[in-house]
């Protein structure tokens, strides 16, 4: 991991991106194969785990929690041993900056009788937590936190757990996840209804250890998911994919360099969290995609992205979650894009990382881009000829350090980004990937290529 990287200047990349690139494990999944494997019924071999500060805070986490993990790079032997396995944590669990991790790490915890504490950095503190704190409290866990019960640090001890029909307000995969968690070990059937379709990676991973986890409605809708009581989670080996989410960068840096020809190998193709190839396909975007296998619970396979002229399009509430963490780069394609963009249902950005909107917001204007922001969305005034250049501020935001580093590499002059230490939460090679593609970083002090207008 780069521990020493602070900022750096991403200067325009002028003969295009080539050439193709194999994104790190896949996070929501890393986090998920740690967690279930802790709780299986004997060893889990993981291979593709991605290595980042995230994740490592799961595998702290577990081995806090009593769970033997053996390290061996991107494969682990994770020593499942039921849920009987977990021991209560002599101290406070740290998150570090893992929402996932904070969020179903108490539905993972909900039949075991005993006290867990979670904290993490600034802004971990500042997540809403009551969202799945109050609906463990209805199945039987004794539940606390800051400010009512809704920041953490969040306090849980689990118990004997009943089945509920839970109806979330916002469309979270992290919620619901941790809600499947301990319904599979409560009484009766745990369902849950969500307004629109999030990421079902913890309902694979529940099949593929046996269970049974269904979902009624379609994909791009809403729908009810339910679980049943499962004696034990057996799964053989679990194979993480790479990271839709990571391989996005350069997908979205394609479109934007002339010249630009990527290919994204082995990337998981869950067609929950693919949402962003319907968008740029509608943009005008030109992307191909190969689909080759299943790896493990998820479909994994090939995406080509190349230089293309952008169209304006609109992504509306029903559409977001599937594209939740790749919505910066959407608002970045918008603002090359011919026309204006419309983003709509999207106030989840607000409680990401930082908030989102926000930031994006400040960071298209720095390019000199129009936008109109909204509580819950934005319209982006695209602009074919492109920006020239500026700073960005990331927040200590992963994502909002790659779309500068992609904004620069996209751009007339250079983008410099203020911090590049968050690439550690998800994309510790990303700089290398970048370089290997034909990219450019210069870190403060050793180029002298000016960022200007
Ligand atoms: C995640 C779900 C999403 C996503 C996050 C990872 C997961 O959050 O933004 O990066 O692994 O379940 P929400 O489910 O809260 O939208």
């Amino acid at each position: 991991m780069n521990d020493a990287l602070m900022g750096g200047l991403f200067p325009p990349a002028r003969a295009g991106l080539r050439g193709s690139v194999r994104p790190p494990g896949d996070k929501s999944v890393s986090h998920r194969a740690v967690l279930m494997g802790s709780v299986n019924d004997g060893p889990v071999i993981v291979t593709g785990f991605l290595r980042s500060t995230d994740t490592m805070a799961t595998v702290a986490a577990v081995r806090a929690l009593g769970v033997q993990v053996d390290d061996h790079g991107d494969r682990l032997l994770v020593h499942g041993a039921g849920w009987e396995g977990l021991q209560e944590p002599d101290d406070v669990i740290d998150v570090g900056n893992s929402g996932t991790l904070l969020r179903l790490l108490p539905g993972l915890l909900a039949p075991r009788d005993f006290l867990c504490v979670l904290t993490g950095d600034a802004s971990i503190r500042r997540r809403p937590m009551g969202r799945v704190l109050e609906p463990l409290a209805a199945m039987g866990v004794e539940v606390a936190g800051r400010c009512g019960d809704s920041l953490p640090p969040v306090v849980v001890r689990g118990g004997a757990l009943r089945g509920i029909e839970y109806r979330m307000p916002v469309a979270s995969a992290q919620v619901k996840s941790a809600i499947l968690l301990a319904g599979l070990r409560a009484e009766g059937q745990t369902s849950v209804v969500e307004p629109a379709a999030s990421r079902d990676h913890t309902e694979r991973m529940i099949r593929y250890g046996g269970g049974r986890a269904e979902r009624d409605g379609p994909v791009d809708g809403p729908g009810v998911v339910k679980v049943w009581p499962l004696e034990r989670l057996k799964m053989d080996g679990l194979t993480v994919p790479g990271d839709f989410s990571s391989a996005a960068f350069f997908l979205v840096a394609a479109l934007l360099i002339p010249g630009s020809d990527i290919s994204v190998e082995n990337v998981g193709l869950n067609p929950t969290r693919t949402g962003l190839l319907a968008v740029i396909e509608r943009m005008g975007g030109q992307i191909t995609v190969e689909r080759e296998d299943v790896c493990g619970p998820e479909p994994v396979g090939t995406v080509t992205a190349r230089w293309s002229e952008l169209e304006a399009t609109d992504v509306d509430a029903d559409e977001v979650p599937g594209l939740i963490d790749e919505l910066p780069l959407f608002l970045l394609a918008a603002a090359r894009a011919d026309g204006i963009s419309r983003l709509r249902g999207a106030a989840e950005l607000r409680a990401k990382e930082s908030d989102r909107l926000e930031a994006m917001a400040t960071l298209l204007r720095t390019l000199d881009i129009r936008v109109t922001e909204y509580p819950d969305g934005m319209d982006v005034e695209g602009d074919p000829q492109g920006w020239a250049g500026g700073e960005v501020e990331t927040r200590a935001d992963h994502r909002l350090a790659m779309v500068g580093a992609v904004a620069g590499a996209a751009s007339r002059h250079g983008v410099r980004v203020d911090d590049l230490r968050s690439l550690n939460v998800s994309y510790p090679g990303f700089v290398e990937a970048l370089v290997g593609l034909g990219g450019e970083m210069a870190a403060p002090g050793s180029g002298s290529r000016g960022v200007g207008r």
